[in-house]
């Protein structure tokens, strides 16, 4: 139906005929000329008509926007003063000999180029949405990224192997969707959080390298990097350690962004223990391009008089740090006092402060709700850890760790932002010797902080019984401007091991029979020693393409309340079908009665 495509047609093909095919970008009518800026997904080209032709010109007269139109015409330069330098069909113009209306189209519910319209409509409309040069853009890098992940593993001996979508639920932290089953009454199919249990059956079936770009769903609360429904490129390989992997990731990734965006990733990736990320940056995936540390306070502040100070560094689990920002002398009161609005979202109380003004002046030359409560010494150690300078400003948070770490923590990487300090344009980084557990002090029992068939760094099963709380795991997360792309670790590949971690869980061999009996039945045949990762692909080719979401990668997302406004999905279902699956609805009961 074509001889070119419409935003390809160049100098080189001056007075040939082409024949185009797309969609009506723009139309104007100059006095007597219409001009047809015609698009399809390469880019536009104008088309020009010209009443010589009367019924051609009659059609074009027609024509609307998104209207899709097939034109024959003769490639021409552009009269002088009218050349785009901008566009690859900048130099030249068609004009129009033939034209024919492929379709029509109602008035679209949004201009392509409004970049100001709401997401409920775009999703609504995403087949119109698609048509937008950066949705194009973005949905072909994907396609670019996913053929040259495949093509780096196919490379080295991983075959793809398809895992149920029909399961079991597989743990990963999040609610399951259930599937209700028709030939089982009253059973339920899980839809797989991740691969994960299937690929590690695979490893104990000999695959020796498997991957596969999985689909999960983890019905959890949405965020801009969370969708119920996304894609992980997963990955499992036998008889390696924690190097082999690491490394092959790496050179993977550095592969990818070298190959399709020409950008050189630092080879190897530095790494920093979980301890050390949350100790500086307050994060297990601290963005290391923003030039701020945490810097510790708890030990000198055990004394001050100001209660919010002491409490929390006299505490086991406080933690009290500071926040130098350089310059940050200038902000206002009331930048400040948003701020301390956003830390509070965090859970933190306040967010005190100390303007330097001039530091060799020593309290005079501060300025602070705080300072008074402080003796020369706090006040001089402050300023020697800190290293603040005249016209800086020190942030403070006192609270439980786990508070000051959140809220210090985002609020480091919202300075980042607000006051351009990002330094460096990738920034990549490997966090390893995670906690195996973490205590969950609502449940009052522990928790796998990744999953609970990551293996220990200690070699017996007795030793992770005796001190569940020193215990670090062998996982390692990849971690790329502040965002978590990927996660795995070694796994258990002992029952005797698994079943001791299952044991410090809490979960007991019941229970463990009952969910896991396949897994811990496969451990006793002959499990090889092995592990693997996940990468979020959705979240790379976020940040690969500078999306401000994942929903802006993926082709029919959801919305934050878990729903597809272009199909309307979840729906209703009818009686006979709930009749079929066993199911009775709890609210049409109550509304029956
Ligand atoms: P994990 O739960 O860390 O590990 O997931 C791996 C990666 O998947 C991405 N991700 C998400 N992306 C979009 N929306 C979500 N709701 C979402 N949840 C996770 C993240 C994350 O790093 N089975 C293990 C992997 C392993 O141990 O091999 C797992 O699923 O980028
Ligand atoms: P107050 O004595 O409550 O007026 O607090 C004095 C200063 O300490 C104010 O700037 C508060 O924002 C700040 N502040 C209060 N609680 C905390 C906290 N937990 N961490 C950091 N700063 C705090």
């Amino acid at each position: 139906m074509r001889t070119h495509y419409c935003g390809a047609v160049d100098t080189s093909a001056l007075d040939q005929e082409v024949v185009l095919t797309g969609w009506v970008h723009r139309r104007r009518d100059h006095g007597g000329v219409i001009f047809v800026d015609l698009r399809d997904y390469k880019g536009l080209v104008q088309v020009v008509f010209d009443p010589d032709r009367a019924d051609i010109f009659q059609l074009a007269e027609q024509v609307r926007n998104e209207f899709v139109l097939q034109v024959t015409g003769r490639v021409r330069r552009r009269p002088e003063g009218t050349v785009n330098p901008d566009l690859v069909t900048g130099e030249i113009e068609v004009l129009g000999t033939d034209l024919k209306i492929l379709n029509r189209a109602e008035t679209p519910p949004f201009q392509l180029d409004d970049t100001d319209v709401n997401e409920e409509s775009r999703l609504r409309y995403r087949y119109i949405d698609l048509r937008r040069p950066e949705m194009q853009q973005r949905m072909r890098m994907r396609s670019q990224v996913i053929s040259r992940l495949r093509r780096y593993l196919d490379d080295n001996e991983f075959i793809e192997v398809d895992t149920p979508i029909l399961t079991r639920a597989t743990p990963e932290g999040a609610r399951d969707y259930l599937v209700p089953s028709r030939t089982h009454a009253g059973h339920f199919f899980a839809l797989p959080q991740s691969p994960q249990l299937f690929k590690q059956l695979l490893m104990m079936g000999g695959m020796d390298r498997y991957y596969q770009v999985a689909r999960c769903f983890r019905d959890e609360d949405l965020r801009a990097d969370r969708q119920p429904e996304f894609s992980q490129l997963d990955i499992e390989m036998s008889f390696i350690n924690e190097d082999d992997i690491m490394t092959l990731m790496e050179n993977m990734i550095i592969d990818l962004f070298k190959e399709t965006m020409d950008v050189e990733l630092p080879r190897p990736f530095p790494r920093m223990t979980y301890a050390e990320a949350m100790h500086r940056f307050g994060s297990d995936k601290p963005d290391m391009r923003i030039p701020l540390e945490f810097v510790e306070l708890s030990d000198a502040m055990a004394k001050v008089e100001f209660k919010v100070f002491s409490g929390p560094a006299n505490s086991e689990d406080g933690r009290v740090v500071a926040l130098n920002v350089p310059g940050g002398a200038s902000l206002t009161r009331k930048e400040i006092d948003i701020y301390t609005e956003y830390v509070g979202r965090y859970g933190a109380k306040g967010l005190a402060y100390i303007k330097v003004n001039d530091a060799a002046a020593g309290r005079e030359g501060l300025q602070s709700p705080i300072v008074k409560f402080f003796d020369d010494e706090v006040i001089s150690v402050i300023l020697e850890r800190t290293g603040a300078k005249d016209g800086d400003l020190i942030f403070f948070g006192a609270d439980s760790a786990k508070v000051v770490n959140e809220a210090i923590g985002a609020l480091r990487v919202k300075l980042g932002h607000d006051l351009n300090m990002l330094q460096g344009q990738w920034e990549p980084l490997w966090v390893v010797d995670f906690p195996m557990f973490e205590w969950d002090e609502r449940e009052k029992r522990w928790q796998a902080l990744h999953h609970p068939f990551t293996a220990p760094s200690v070699d017996t099963p007795e030793a992770l019984e005796a001190n569940p709380k020193d215990c670090l795991s062998r996982a390692y997360d990849m971690v790329l401007n502040g965002t978590e792309l990927g996660g795995g670790s070694i796994r258990i590949h002992t029952m005797e091991m698994q079943q001791a971690a299952l044991g410090v869980l809490g979960i007991g061999e019941e229970e463990a029979n009952e969910k896991f009996g396949f897994l811990l039945n496969a451990l006793r045949y002959g499990a090889p020693p092995h592990g693997g990762l996940a990468f979020g692909i959705d979240r790379l080719i976020m940040l690969m393409t500078g999306a401000g979401s994942i929903r802006d990668v993926m082709a029919f997302p959801k919305t934050q309340t878990a729903a597809c406004p272009l199909t309307s999905a979840p729906g209703t279902v009818s009686e006979a079908q709930l009749r079929d699956l066993n199911l009775r609805l709890r609210q049409r009961e109550k509304s029956a009665e």
